[in-house]
């Protein structure tokens, strides 16, 4: 059953590593705030208090081996506690919650990346979320490598950075397939040029649907 939340409005922003996303997403938290929205940013592994543990145990914490299950399942677990916890009281409240990374990633990564059972993905994922979707997903395409490497410059490599350049290929392929499959929440923007001409383009996604949402309410 698909949970609808009939207030706020959800958005997520994903990509492959090193695209740019946090950067994007808190400049139009920031800009939307400044015009008066009531507006959270919040990131997925690590929105919680649990959260944050977990991201511990996912991407630093690599001498721990994961199963393919058990990864999703802690992704999952992750977002469980986020969704509850965080997402829908904001949702509901009628803020814009702006969230870095969400389901999207899981069926981008453990599916496509890792090759996991898309079915026991959606399963579990359908339980956690009760079928919360976000209004919209700004995907920002990057260059695998061009991303890596942008990704390295800001710190030590994590469990999933360190994964060979096949696997993230098939995350960008799996992600841009993905929008092609959900065109009308998936909207795909090329970080070829500057941050301030991607925030453009960024920008003009968002206020579309934020427009929408006013008209709506
Ligand atoms: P980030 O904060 O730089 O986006 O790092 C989060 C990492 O976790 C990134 O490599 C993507 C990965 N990830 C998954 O593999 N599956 C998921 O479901 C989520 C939310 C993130």
């Amino acid at each position: 059953m698909a949970q609808k939340v009939e207030k706020g409005l959800f958005i997520t922003f994903e990509g492959p590593e090193g695209c740019g996303k946090s950067t994007q997403s808190r400049r139009i938290c920031e800009e939307l705030r400044a015009e008066g929205y009531d507006v959270i940013h919040t990131v997925e592994p690590g929105g919680t208090s649990l959260g944050q543990n977990i991201r511990a145990l996912l991407l630093e914490k690599e001498s721990i081996e994961l199963s393919r299950k058990a990864e999703i399942l802690l992704f999952e677990t992750d977002r469980a506690q986020h969704v509850e916890q965080i997402i829908v009281p904001a949702l509901l409240e009628g803020k814009i919650v702006i969230c870095d990374r969400y389901n999207t990633a899981t069926f981008a990564y453990q599916g496509y990346g890792l090759g996991a059972d898309m079915e026991f993905i959606k399963k579990i994922d359908d339980a956690v979320t009760g079928g919360l979707e976000p209004h919209l997903t700004v995907l920002m395409d990057i260059d695998v490598e061009t991303g890596l490497k942008r990704a390295g410059n800001t710190g030590v490599a994590d469990r999933m950075e360190k994964r060979d350049l096949k696997f993230h290929e098939k995350v960008r392929a799996g992600y841009l397939d993905l929008a092609e499959k959900y065109p009308k929440r998936i909207r795909v923007i090329k970080v070829n040029d500057g941050i301030d001409e991607v925030y453009g383009l960024v920008r003009k996604q968002v206020y579309d649907i934020v427009e929408r949402y006013k008209r709506s309410e």
